[in-house]
């Protein structure tokens, strides 16, 4: 697909269009406001670029990494992924042939991913297929609330299981209920043991904002549930008050209720992490798409005992990585900020 009228239609960032008489570089440039679009952990959008001519260095940035929490970089490395995905959909929707190099050092001088665009290039029928994934970008978000119990196509879990296809990546998906009712065991353990610890609260409130507004990363305590007046005292309130049991139950109830759950597995390696980010994106878009909202169940996979519980009880031939819970939902998510462009982008 070359640049051509379709591109004008489609979501540009505010007050932009797609600087189609602009230099490689500024088109590349232009690319990333999708790429920052992508999901991460916390929102702590944890990724710089760097633009030549050739295209686009993707680096982790370190300094972004949660320690408590994440303290491997397990989920930093997935959210780059995630980014890098979304500047594969974006290349694609304006008709750059897209070739991603990987750099699995694990240092933070050097790229993980090396993405090089070549303009005006027939399409492949992969890249006709991540084309069509543009619209969904910006209005993919992650939705907390609870789903309605409107059951998911088979076919679309099928689907989206089967974009696996080709990766070292394991979907499992599962609508049974007393499967779900043992996994909605195990993510309430999680809640009750991290969300009980003062240290891991701290790590995590310190992404949690009362005045999402003022904020260009982290979270709204509105995405997490506060409301009203709460809000104000999110960010202390997580920090302070042993929220563990609140949080378990809640979450409990919600894998109990919810239509579908859908687990990413692979091996732990940079590789892998990062190839797990860019199909969660893959199938988030499409999932969105379908009209599907997700949100994540993540704190039983940082706690060794219960990911290998997780993963029996799933029956997978790997570790989980992510669990995302599936369904339809009429509550809007709240929506989160991103970074200014200048903030990510490396000089050469
Ligand atoms: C690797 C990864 C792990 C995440 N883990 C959780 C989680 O455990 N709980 C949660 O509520 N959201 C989780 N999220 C969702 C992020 O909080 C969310 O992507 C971020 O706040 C940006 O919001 P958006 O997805 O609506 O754009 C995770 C996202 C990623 C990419």
């Amino acid at each position: 697909m070359k640049p051509g009228n379709d591109f004008i239609l489609a979501p540009a960032p505010p007050g932009e269009a797609f600087p189609l008489l602009g230099s490689l570089e500024e088109q590349f440039v232009f690319l990333l406001h999708f790429a920052t679009r992508a999901p991460s952990t916390h929102n702590t959008q944890p990724w710089k670029f760097r633009v030549s001519m050739d295209g686009v260095e993707v680096f982790a940035d370190y300094t972004r990494r949660m320690p408590v929490a994440d303290p491997g970089g397990r989920e930093m490395l997935m959210s780059i992924g995630a980014a890098v995905m979304n500047l594969r959909v974006a290349a694609a929707h304006f008709g750059y042939l897209c070739d991603v190099v990987y750099n699995h050092s694990g240092s933070s001088e050097e790229p993980l991913a090396s993405v090089r665009l070549t303009p005006g290039v027939v399409q492949s029928p992969e890249a006709l297929h991540l084309a069509s994934l543009f619209g969904c970008i910006t209005r993919r978000h992650t939705n907390r609330h609870p789903f309605l119990l409107s059951r998911i196509p088979s076919e679309v879990l099928e689907r989206v299981s089967g974009l696996a296809e080709g990766t070292e990546v394991i979907v499992v998906s599962s609508t049974e209920g007393n499967r779900n009712g043992r996994i909605a065991e195990v993510v309430s353990r999680g809640d009750e043991q991290l969300m009980g610890d003062a240290n891991y609260r701290r790590n995590i409130s310190a992404w949690l904002h009362a005045h999402a507004s003022s904020h260009v990363d982290g979270l709204p305590a509105q995405a997490f549930g506060f409301d009203g007046k709460l809000v104000m005292i999110a960010p202390w309130a997580g920090r302070v008050i042993d929220i563990g049991k609140i949080r378990a139950a809640h979450d409990k109830n919600l894998c109990l209720e919810a239509p579908g759950l859908i687990a990413l597995c692979s091996d732990d390696g940079v590789p892998q992490y990062v190839a797990v980010g860019e199909l969660l994106e893959r199938m988030l878009l499409v999932l969105t798409g379908e009209g599907l909202h997700t949100s994540y169940f993540n704190l039983p996979i940082q706690v060794p005992a219960l990911r290998m519980q997780l993963q029996q009880i799933l029956g997978a031939a790997a570790p989980v990585q992510l669990l995302l819970r599936v369904g339809y939902s009429l509550s809007e998510p709240v929506q989160t900020a991103r970074r200014p462009l200048e903030d990510v982008l490396l000089r050469a």
